[in-house]
């Protein structure tokens, strides 16, 4: 009775974000509900309100507790990034990573049973909360997401995460979600042992109570996985860094090599090392990576007023982009049909798709669905009910007009007619229409599985609600929409044009290409330029070259390989031998000194002149889009903001 009385107590005590409910059979249930906030995230306010929930537990306790999210956006999203940004002493760093690791050792402690309900998006602090609880449930549904990206904000998950998930899943599984970022479902994190069950949404209630009350010990790791989470730490640990090592320098990214060592040595407890977590909170990289963060949530945040919403989009070209883009959007659930000349053109992208769809679905059954929805379409009957045609067809102003009078009288009304082209100009190409501000760009990158960037070109006097629209189908399909003007080579390509000749010169002035990728690999590139020339194909590096490089001379490294038909990756020889399907590349020369600062030049100057020239909106967006479009070094914050964080 005093019980029942006080519970009730409890129910009523008034908190901003979570809400204590007692349930008849005893049991508690703390469901978070960040105000004011359409997802969760653990702010220092969330996290001393469920300070405030474990105090009141301990003076009665319950028969259980099942933390679960208010939200229909998820479990919780991670620590609030606004926070973090704000560490600017030593003092504040620690005391943020002390918050969340005593409170959630303080929950992994209490005497009675705890369970995590996770459905939707579980990341960061929110997995490390759940990994506190006796059991984690998960739901079984598409958005059903657990990891801890922190290594991708430079930082560490501090919040007891570098313990408690390899001791759940054994460290090789631990270390690869750690070191990457990658995110499980529900089916998956079952397997691993990282949830104790994945059940479907309708018996979610019930299995989470009879779980939380069954007294079911954990599943013990096997033997093998304690042994290397014990005494053969340092082995793992020593894999690991050297796996790191081929991906990350630690002059550039630290925070892996961090997270290795605050398991192997520390057991996971951050506060063990202070001066880790000051030297990784305080690095640059780590601000800059919070500012990609930010600038990617920017990205997201173009066309989300459009309130267009694409179900059926038709690509016109089968070729390499078409192809890969018709697939691309059947993965992502759109209804898409494909139209070439003819069906023989169509059955190679049809091929490359199936192989897409088993790679990303893992489960034939979605990879048969997926399928399905890629419907080849030689008479083009797919346009009429298209809400997005995309025409991707050979690179000639003729065939596109062409393309572009037969095409408009069958579209919809409201429909969004876009060209995927490189190099020709929306003005020219526009004038076969009835209707020419309807036409935009939607220019997506080779290989447009792996590209998450896709610029949105807008011409003089087109029609403001296709540009949203188009942005807002491009965000549909989970790539980052960046609104550009229509100039020459648009943003990304407009300023690779002169990176790649710059280091083209450099060959040419006698420097291999294994020591001017070098140079670049050392200032941070995913790729060295001479590499991404061969990846790219010399021909098309020489036609861009003519249209881009202000009528620059050809570098004579270029042409003497276009003129014996090597013209990279594809071909099998260009610079490098590519006839394993990789570059062989021979070891590199000695680096001369300001190298890398020369190759940049052309490049940064190039994003100064179309930011001045207004290619794209302001300089974060600029930054923003030669990040995604190229790589560009992450960890600068992009070459405007570079040295300044
Ligand atoms: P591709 O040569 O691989 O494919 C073009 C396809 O269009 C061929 O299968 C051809 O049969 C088909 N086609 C030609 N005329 C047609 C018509 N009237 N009706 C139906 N189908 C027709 O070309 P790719 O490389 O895929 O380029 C296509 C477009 O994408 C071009 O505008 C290019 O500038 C642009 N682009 C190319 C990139 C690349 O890396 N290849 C990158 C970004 C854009």
């Amino acid at each position: 009775m005093q019980r029942d009385a006080v519970m009730e107590q409890l129910t009523g005590a008034k908190m901003k974000h979570w809400q204590l409910i007692k349930e008849n059979s005893g049991i508690a249930v703390a469901v978070l509900d960040k105000a004011e906030e359409s997802a969760n995230s653990l702010s220092a306010e969330v996290l001393a309100e469920f300070g405030q929930i474990l105090d009141q537990l301990d003076v009665y306790p319950p028969k259980g507790l099942i933390v679960r999210s208010g939200k229909a956006a998820g479990f919780i999203a991670g620590a609030d990034i606004g926070e973090f940004s704000q560490l600017d002493t030593q003092e504040k760093g620690r005391a943020l990573v002390d918050r969340g690791w005593t409170l959630f050792n303080r929950l992994a402690a209490v005497k009675y049973p705890t369970l995590a309900l996770v459905r939707g998006h579980c990341l960061g602090g929110g997995l490390e909360l759940a990994l506190a609880c006796r059991y984690l449930l998960a739901v079984d549904e598409s958005g059903t997401k657990m990891g801890l990206p922190e290594v991708m904000l430079g930082i560490f998950p501090g919040w007891g995460g570098m313990l408690r998930l390899p001791e759940r899943v054994g460290p090789s599984a631990a270390l690869d979600m750690m070191l990457t970022g990658r995110t499980v479902d529900g089916k998956k994190a079952k397997k691993l042992g990282l949830a104790d069950d994945c059940v479907p949404p309708r018996v979610m209630e019930m299995a989470a109570r009879q779980l939380l009350l069954s007294g079911q010990p954990r599943r013990p790791l096997p033997l093998m996985q304690r042994l290397l989470n014990g005494p053969l730490k340092a082995v793992v640990a020593n894999g690991a860094r050297k796996q790191v090592a081929k991906k990350a320098r630690p002059e550039h990214y630290p925070a892996p090599y961090a997270i290795i060592d605050l398991w192997a040595k520390h057991n996971g407890n951050a506060l063990a090392a202070p001066e880790v977590v000051d030297r990784i909170i305080s690095s640059p990289t780590a601000r800059n990576l919070v500012r990609v963060f930010h600038l990617q949530e920017r990205l997201k945040g173009f066309g989300k007023d459009a309130n267009f919403r694409a179900k059926h989009v038709h690509v016109i070209g089968a070729g390499v982009m078409g192809g890969d883009i018709a697939a691309w959007c059947a993965l992502r659930g759109l209804t898409v049909t494909l139209q070439d000349q003819t069906v023989e053109r169509i059955a190679p992208a049809i091929a490359r798709a199936s192989k897409l769809f088993n790679r990303r679905l893992r489960d034939p059954l979605k990879a048969r669905l997926a399928f399905d929805r890629l419907i080849p379409d030689p008479q083009g009957e797919g346009v009429r009910h298209a809400d997005v045609v995309i025409e991707a067809i050979f690179e000639n102003v003729e065939a596109k007009h062409a393309l572009f009078r037969s095409l408009e009288p069958k579209l919809k009304p409201g429909a969004v007619l876009a060209t995927n082209t490189s190099s020709l100009r929306l003005e020219d190409l526009r004038v076969a229409l009835q209707q020419p501000e309807r036409l935009v760009g939607i220019h997506f990158f080779n290989p447009v599985a792996m590209m998450p960037l896709v610029e949105v070109v807008e011409a003089e006097g087109c029609n403001a609600g296709a540009v949203q629209a188009a942005c807002a189908f491009v965000k549909q399909i989970d790539k980052l929409p960046l609104p550009v003007k229509s100039a020459p080579g648009f943003l990304v390509n407009a300023v690779l044009a002169p990176y790649m000749l710059a280091a083209m010169r450099a060959v040419d002035e006698g420097l291999t290409p294994e020591t001017v990728d070098e140079a670049m690999l050392a200032f941070g590139m995913p790729m060295g330029p001479i590499e991404l020339v061969d990846t790219v194909g010399l021909d098309i590096a020489m036609a861009a070259g003519k249209q881009l490089a202000g009528g620059a001379e050809p570098p004579k490294c270029l042409l003497a390989r276009v003129e014996k038909n090597q013209l990279g990756k594809k071909t099998g020889q260009g610079f490098y031998d590519w006839s394993s399907g990789r570059a062989k590349k021979g070891a590199p020369g000695a680096v001369p000194a300001g190298l890398s600062e020369k190759l940049a030049k052309p490049l940064v100057d190039r994003v100064h002149r179309l930011v001045a020239n207004g290619v794209v909106a302001d300089a974060d967006l600029a930054d923003a889009g030669v990040i995604f479009g190229t790589g560009f070094a992450p960890f600068t914050g992009g070459p405007l903001h570079r040295g300044k964080g």
